[in-house]
């Protein structure tokens, strides 16, 4: 079997992980792994059943009856849900902020753990979320924490949404980043944090361009392709 090399990206909401991980990852030939979706995707199943993020044996109780799946479509990741495709339905707010409460859950964590380590056992991988380098891939060949100020992420996300045509003001979008932020970071079960062994790379300051750039150029000062 071919060698195969894994990137790992961790970093806060917004900071231009999934754009950034899936040009890197276009221009490396490798695939790029959205672990996020893969959270969002039990978050759209926990409030599809009507289930509050505190009812935590409830959510331990749908677990089992949840078949996630990946899969890849002229390099996008699509999330499938017991069979259905519900990668564009996953990204609506709620979501998000479900995926970053039940995201904090031991069980929904280790629920998913196989599912995102099996990818890189086959493929060559970028793979971005919030504990990538720290727990699903301690081993990986490269590892990078992405940030950006909480200002410059919200003001981002804030551009995204109005594209999508929604009417959520920046403020909100900031309060909804920051209590997202402190979620994910204080957590029991791996909070966001950066590895001992990442490259920070902060792109407050820099274009999408130079974040891509600057962002290969660590991949390929490690790994030899
Ligand atoms: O990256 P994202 O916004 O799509 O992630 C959604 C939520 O899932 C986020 O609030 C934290 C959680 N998450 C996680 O806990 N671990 C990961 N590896 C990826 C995402």
């Amino acid at each position: 079997m071919n060698k195969v090399y894994s990137v790992a990206i961790d970093g806060p909401a917004g900071a231009g992980k999934s754009t950034m991980a899936r040009r890197a990852a276009a221009e490396l030939n490798f695939v790029y792994v959205d672990t996020g979706a893969i959270y969002r995707t039990i978050a759209y199943a926990v409030l599809n059943n009507g289930i509050l993020p505190e009812e935590t044996d409830k959510i331990d109780a749908l677990l089992p009856q949840l078949k996630v799946k990946l899969s890849w479509k002229d390099g996008v990741q699509h999330m499938y849900l017991n069979g259905a495709d519900v990668s564009k339905k996953i990204r609506l707010p709620e979501v998000s902020s479900m995926a970053s409460k039940v995201s904090a859950l031991p069980s929904v964590r280790a629920f998913l753990l196989d599912t995102q380590r099996n990818v890189a056992k086959t493929n060559s991988v970028i793979m971005d979320g919030r504990d990538i380098g720290t727990v699903v891939l301690p081993d990986a060949d490269v590892k990078i924490y992405l940030s950006a100020s909480a200002e410059v992420r919200a003001k981002r996300r804030f551009l995204e949404l109005q594209e999508q045509g929604r009417s959520d003001s920046y403020e909100d979008v900031l309060k909804d980043m920051i209590e997202r932020d402190y979620r994910d970071m204080h957590r029991q079960v791996a909070p966001l944090k950066q590895a001992d062994d990442a490259v920070l790379l902060d792109t407050s300051d820099l274009s999408l361009e130079d974040s891509v750039a600057a962002l290969l150029h660590i991949i390929r000062e490690r790994i030899d392709l």
